[in-house]
């Protein structure tokens, strides 16, 4: 796989632009980090492929929201599961993050919630090291970032609408917020009609979205998603992964951690892929090829 070229050192960045060498896709947002002194800021541009010539439109100017510098992570029974990781996500980008199973990718997301802490290097977001927030700064942390897992982690005793309502609940949102919003987010998801239903009555593609619905509801400026479709058919997949497009074209941040390859192939995203304890590639070509 080629580097994509794109997101380049600070000092090869003007240099890099005319070396992209892959295809382009009109749709594929792209961003390119510019140096420090300009406010560590991405640049979404859109590239076209013109009679060789590569045609750039900056569509606007996007501030970096997770930060991975030269991460290593070790837990304690000896086991380095991540190791010099570097990476950039800025707010508004759609993520992949592929990898064979135990490539770290779990672990990378538990570094990103602060579930973890780097053994070494520093993991940051929103320019903040996570390593170094207190109190009650990390659930502020957490409460910034809707998560989505494979296996749902719905309150089974519950119901659809009350496990959404949850998240406002300890978040400490008024009753009558709540009483507004939840319906509003169930039928973003296509389950209004399920509301009263407990976990055990929904299928596992019902059950993923009101995961996914507990997760945006309280308008998180980040979602992670960790193999949020390994449970599930493909057709589902298909739906639970156009949800998470359509949250990301309303602006949230989207980290999708997948081994559906078909899918990943299809939607033409950044994918960052870990291999090898955590060599990273990037790119927007087919996963497979990575
Ligand atoms: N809590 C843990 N304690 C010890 N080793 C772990 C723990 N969690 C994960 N690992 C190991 O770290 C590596 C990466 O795991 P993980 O991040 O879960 O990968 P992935 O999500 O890509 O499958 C694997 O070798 C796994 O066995
Ligand atoms: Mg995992």
């Amino acid at each position: 796989m080629k580097d994509s070229g794109m997101r380049c050192s600070t000092a090869g960045m003007i240099g890099s632009i005319d070396n992209v060498s892959r295809p382009l896709f009109l749709d594929v947002k792209h961003y390119m980090e510019i140096p420090p002194f300009l406010g560590g800021r991405f640049l979404q541009v859109l590239c076209h492929k013109m009679s060789n010539r590569k045609i750039y439109f900056l569509l606007g100017v996007h501030a970096e929201m997770i930060k991975l510098d030269n991460v290593s992570m070790a837990y304690d029974n000896g086991v380095t599961a991540l190791s010099n990781v570097s990476l950039n996500i800025a707010k508004g980008e759609f993520v992949f993050l592929v990898g064979t199973s135990g490539a770290g990718k779990t672990t990378l997301i538990k570094l990103i919630y602060r579930e973890e802490c780097p053994t070494t290097g520093q993991v940051l977001f929103d320019s903040k090291n996570t390593a170094r927030l207190k109190g009650k700064e990390i659930p502020m942390l957490r409460r910034r970032i809707g998560m989505v897992f494979q296996d749902f982690r719905l309150l089974s005793q519950k119901t659809v609408n009350e496990n959404v309502a949850f998240t406002l609940k300890i978040a400490g949102i008024r009753q009558k917020e709540i009483r507004k919003t939840v319906p509003s987010v169930l039928k973003r998801v296509g389950l209004e009609h399920k509301a009263d239903m407990i976990p055990a009555r929904l299928s596992g593609g019902e059950q993923q979205k009101v995961c996914i619905a507990r997760a945006i509801v309280n308008r998180p400026p980040l979602i992670i998603a960790d193999e949020p479709t390994g449970n599930l058919d493909p057709a589902t997949s298909w739906e639970i992964m156009k949800l998470f497009i359509d949250i990301n074209r309303r602006g949230t941040t989207v980290l999708v951690a997948t081994h559906a390859w078909d899918i990943v192939n299809q939607m033409k995203r950044r994918i960052i892929s870990l291999s090898g304890r955590g060599v990273i590639r990037e790119g927007v070509r087919e996963a497979s090829a990575l």
